[in-house]
């Protein structure tokens, strides 16, 4: 090992160990998985103040209860509600929202009508919600700078599937917690994780198809996402073709096989080092 070499790896060693001891686990926010790491895992504001630095917008309600949908003040940038970030009142991140413009709706059949909820009709786009925090605490306590530092971006995963944010689902963050439930896994895919999807079984009926997907790594939660039995034609997406989907899925159901479009995901990291995500 030359001398270069060797100190690169001394500062790598104590880099590693900085982040393991003060660092929370879901220490980042980054969304889209994609070859090049240079345009993808787009990191993402996690403060409504850094929000607003970066262009971001309010794009919902001024009041925090979301018109009584959602939880949170719902932020996006350029109006793409494809990435939409929801804050607390102390302005720290609270979770983030997949909006589908109506039109977008029905042009590309997504949501189906079965899946009205977990997407709720907000002004003029269909959202659906993911929670990083209580969703019953995000409008009357909020976070605080303190406890932001020391839990990161949250301190579990809560995806709504009803139409008030009372209706939630809490994700177990082990993986060995999945046994028994509904969510069938997938495949490991490095730079994402073994994959989870909900009720993938052979007979499925894909208008029911839930809109999100999780991701394990050393038996840890640390990734997420959505998917849409749809090709959405948006970089905020990854986009799959048919035959590839059985490298992210055990065995794909019949009604996905049959599709004549691609299907979307999209990829959101808790982690500030997706690549280090090998299931
Ligand atoms: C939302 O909050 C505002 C202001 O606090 C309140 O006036 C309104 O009734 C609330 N709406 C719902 C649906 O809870
Ligand atoms: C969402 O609710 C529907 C209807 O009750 C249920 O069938 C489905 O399993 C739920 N999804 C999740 C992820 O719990
Ligand atoms: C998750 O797994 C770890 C290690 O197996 C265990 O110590 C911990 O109690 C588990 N957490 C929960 C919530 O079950």
């Amino acid at each position: 090992m030359n001398t270069m070499l060797k100190s690169l790896v001394a500062i790598a060693t104590i880099a590693t160990s900085v982040v393991s001891s003060d660092n929370p686990e879901w220490d980042d926010l980054r969304v889209t998985w994609g070859p090049n790491f240079d345009t993808s895992f787009n990191q993402q504001p996690r403060t409504i103040g850094e929000a607003k630095d970066q262009g971001f917008e309010l794009v919902g309600a001024s009041t925090c209860n979301g018109s009584g949908v959602y939880n949170g003040f719902a932020y996006a940038k350029n109006d793409n509600f494809y990435i939409t970030l929801l804050y607390d009142i102390n302005g720290y991140i609270a979770g983030i929202q997949l909006g589908i413009p109506e039109q977008v709706a029905t042009d590309f059949g997504q949501p189906t009508e079965k899946l009205k909820p977990p997407f709720n009709l907000v002004h003029d786009r269909y959202v659906t919600s993911a929670y990083f925090v209580d969703p019953s605490k995000i409008c009357s306590e909020g976070r605080t700078k303190q406890s932001f530092d020391v839990e990161g971006t949250g301190t579990n995963l809560w995806l709504q599937n009803g139409t008030t944010p009372d209706d939630v689902v809490l994700i177990p963050k082990n993986q060995s917690d999945l046994v028994g439930t509904k969510w069938t896994e997938g495949r490991c895919f490095v730079t994402m994780g073994m994959h989870y999807w909900h009720n993938a079984v052979p007979d499925l009926d894909c208008e029911t198809f839930f809109p999100a997907l999780l991701l394990y790594n050393e038996g840890k939660l640390n990734t997420f996402g959505w998917v849409l039995l749809t090709e959405m034609m948006d970089d905020s997406f990854e986009r799959t073709g048919i035959n590839y989907v059985a490298a992210f899925m055990k065995s794909v159901p019949k009604c996905i096989r049959k599709m004549k479009t691609k299907v979307s995901t999209m990829h959101i990291y808790l982690t500030s080092t997706p690549y280090l995500n090998e299931c």
